[in-house]
């Protein structure tokens, strides 16, 4: 029933987007759904309520339903960068501006926070984790004093491996090493690949938690201009990389690796094209170059669709496949994977004498789960609540931010990529909201060059909630207050 409801408002929303059904038209009666679609009256309303909750309905007391254009459709995309070659590779040293960043957004209590780009707890399932573990500890009551042997539970890797199928990817148990979160997984893949003083083409804007590793292993990052639409840009990729080759000079760094987020980029929140990631792989294979993809959301789109990894277009074991169960199951589990590819012997060694092995009762619990039908519940519900939030963030932004203000509404994630009017600062903006008890991410934090200083992330993986609301208006009254 609910997918019946699904499928008859997106026969609507087709006739909606296109302008058919203009602003201020009547939508055919409740009774009028009934009988053309042949449904109950539950499933007719439940049509109803989901294009009104997507702002595209607005019912009017005893008249029925009347189209309105959605606000957030007013929101104009976030400005393209005009196509230019990309800045010699520097070595990132962005170590202290972040710290200060962080440091400030701890030192005062902040009601509302959105720039924490993971769920609520409630998001994730705490009872079927919970029940796991105890399980477990009942069925191996010496598990939590029996040292751990291995890279990785097997029961775990074998998960792992099946749900690795759904992004395409054809990987065995064997090919898995579990790592503490994502994190863990970049820094072996870097290390696995770079030495101290070697350049790493990334993407530009980039998640600073993967710019503050380049900087805590001495690299270079060399920034290739990415669109928020379409992700990295393979033309200046290409030009980076075939200027590299020709540099006449050996004891200039080269490029030995590229890191990218080609699926639910943050902060961009964007996917490449199909096209373009297999692209990507080729080119990297070309020259012989590492690709590290950080597949990190690729679980978070919206209800239905399946993105394909770029690591699926890869038979030479040239790309290092990263990923977490963080954002998508447990965040308090820091569990993530690795498929090494051709570095999978060092990637072994490194994290043996970086960690040591993983404790098994958290992998136990997590395999058992991944392996069970609540998994796809889970994803489908979590799936579901992410668009909706997204939707309802999206439209706050255009209720209260002022005109001038660009965004483009995310394909999934928790992450929303603001351009702020000429003239108003991100770093301004998160100073001043601190004072008033609501964090945000500057744009200033995703680059080692100032190039994103007109831009704000703010994250929308918590309820949409009056207080989210009220902090909503807020920043838009002060970018406001700061254009003038
Ligand atoms: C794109 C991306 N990669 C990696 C990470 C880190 O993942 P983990 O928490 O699993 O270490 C994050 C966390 O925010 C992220 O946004």
């Amino acid at each position: 029933m609910s997918l019946l409801y699904r499928q008859i408002a997106d026969h609507y929303l087709i006739a909606l987007r296109d302008g058919t059904l203009a602003a201020d038209t009547r939508l055919p009666s409740v009774r009028r759904l009934m009988r053309d679609h042949d449904v109950s009256l539950s499933t007719a309303l439940q049509v109803c309520r989901h294009l009104e909750d997507l702002g595209w309905l607005q019912a009017r007391p005893r008249s029925g339903y009347f189209v309105q254009r959605p606000r957030r459709a007013s929101l104009p995309p976030v400005s393209e960068a005009p196509p230019a070659p990309p800045q010699p590779a520097d070595y990132v040293g962005i170590h202290e501006r972040l710290s200060s960043i962080l440091a400030r957004g701890q030192a005062r209590p902040t009601p509302v926070n959105l720039a924490l780009a993971v769920g609520p707890p409630e998001l994730y399932p705490a009872a079927a984790l919970s029940r796991s573990m105890q399980q477990v500890l009942r069925r191996q009551p010496l598990l939590l004093t029996t040292m751990t042997r291995r890279h990785g539970h097997p029961a775990l890797k074998a998960a792992l491996a099946r749900r690795a199928l759904d992004r395409g990817i054809h990987a065995s148990a064997d090919d898995i090493l579990v790592t503490f979160g994502c994190t863990q997984a970049m820094n072996l893949a870097l290390r696995a690949v770079a030495e101290p003083g070697d350049t790493v083409a990334v993407e530009s804007p980039s998640f600073y938690g993967m710019l503050q590793i380049l900087e805590g292993m001495g690299l270079r990052a060399l920034e290739i201009p990415t669109s928020p639409r379409t992700g990295l840009s393979v033309d200046a990729l290409a030009f980076a990389l075939q200027r590299d080759a020709e540099e006449a000079d050996p004891a200039r760094s080269r490029i030995r690796a590229v890191m990218c987020m080609p699926t639910l980029h943050n902060p961009l929140g964007c996917v490449m094209p199909d096209a373009e990631k297999e692209r990507l792989v080729r080119l990297c294979e070309a020259h012989d170059v590492a690709l590290i993809e950080d597949d990190t959301y690729a679980d978070m789109g919206s209800p239905g669709t399946q993105f394909r990894a770029a690591k699926s277009w890869c038979r030479s074991g040239h790309v290092i496949y990263c990923h977490s169960l963080n954002k998508n199951l447990a965040p308090g589990l820091r569990l993530g994977w690795i498929l090494p590819g051709r570095w999978q012997a060092r990637v072994d060694m490194l994290k043996y004498a970086q960690t040591r092995f993983s404790e098994d009762l958290s992998q136990m619990a997590a395999a058992e789960f991944l392996a069970s039908p609540g998994w796809e519940r889970h994803l489908n519900q979590m799936r579901e609540t992410l668009k909706r939030q997204r939707e309802r963030y999206v439209d706050g932004v255009a209720r209260h931010f002022p005109e001038g203000t660009r965004l483009n509404p995310p394909e999934g994630g928790m992450l929303l990529w603001i351009e702020l009017p000429e003239g108003v600062s991100g770093d301004a903006m998160f100073d001043a909201a601190l004072e008033a008890g609501i964090k945000i991410a500057p744009g200033s934090m995703f680059s080692n060059a100032p190039r994103f200083d007109r831009f704000i992330r703010l994250a929308c993986g918590w309820p949409y909630t009056p207080q989210v609301d009220a902090a909503m208006r807020w920043l838009g009254e002060r970018v406001r207050s700061m254009m003038a």
